[in-house]
């Protein structure tokens, strides 16, 4: 079973996206620094002052939706799609009542009860959600100002068809940023389409023969996160973002 359609993912990420600091880490001297993922993806990738006025974002692989409402602050529209028809359903429950209930696991089968609620300040209407598949976009999606794509790639079975489809989505000038721990891993990505973690090429190599045609790599950042299992157990990982501009 595809992990992204379990409860246990669901109620794992609707704490990663919408939990407060003190839901998911309430132990002093831990990764403070780790938390809002999410939001941070987006408030320290994104160049708001190189946004044209009405910018149009992708939004692939958004999961519950934070980072998509995040863009929304500075897009006027916001194009987020995920394969899990789970999590895309969670997200438009939360969009439309502006809260949603869900399950933190703290030990064994006890639970606390948390709301997740849309943050302040964000039209949640800007953002249209959507089930579908990075490899395989649906023909009359368009172009963006900016293609954001957070912890996505080393999840694709064919990151590559992903790539390739980025020049015709990205408009001249604009936006792509990715993000990725690199996680590797044969259960989601065949060994030979792994962009890179092989026969002695990093990732960052791998998507720079992927893209360097149509972009030019602008910077590169690394990216802490903390996704909770329960009270005594998280993954910290450090995604790298790289952060792209559509040559003209
Ligand atoms: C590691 S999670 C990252 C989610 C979110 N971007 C974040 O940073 O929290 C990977 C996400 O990619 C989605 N995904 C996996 N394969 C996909 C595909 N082929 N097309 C679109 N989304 C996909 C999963 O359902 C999951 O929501």
């Amino acid at each position: 079973m595809n992990p992204y359609e379990t409860e246990k993912l669901l109620n794992e990420y609707l704490l990663f996206h919408y939990g407060a600091d003190e839901e998911v880490l309430p132990w002093p001297g831990g990764p403070l620094d780790a938390l809002d993922y999410p939001q941070r993806c987006v408030a320290e990738c994104l160049e708001v002052a190189a946004l044209p006025g009405n910018a149009r974002a992708l939004d692939v692989g958004c999961a519950v939706g934070r980072s998509s409402l995040e863009l929304a602050r500075h897009c006027s529209e916001v194009v987020a799609i995920d394969y899990s028809a789970r999590f895309i359903e969670a997200a438009k429950v939360l969009q439309s009542r502006g809260s949603l209930v869900y399950s933190r696991a703290d030990e064994g089968e006890v639970v606390t009860s948390l709301t997740a609620r849309i943050p302040a300040g964000i039209e949640a209407g800007r953002v249209q959600f959507e089930c579908g598949d990075a490899c395989d976009l649906r023909a009359d999606i368009g172009s963006f100002d900016v293609v954001f794509a957070a912890n996505l790639v080393d999840r694709l079975p064919a990151p590559e068809r992903f790539l390739a489809a980025l020049p015709g989505l990205v408009r001249p000038g604009g936006q792509l940023i990715l993000t990725s721990p690199y996680t590797w891993l044969a259960e989601f990505t065949p060994r030979e389409k792994w962009l890179g973690g092989r026969d002695g090429r990093s990732t960052l190599e791998g998507l720079t023969l992927a893209l360097g045609a149509a972009f030019s790599l602008r910077e590169t950042r690394d990216l802490p996160f903390l996704i909770r299992e329960h009270a005594r157990k998280y993954q910290w990982s450090v995604a790298q973002a790289s952060i792209w501009r559509r040559t003209v």
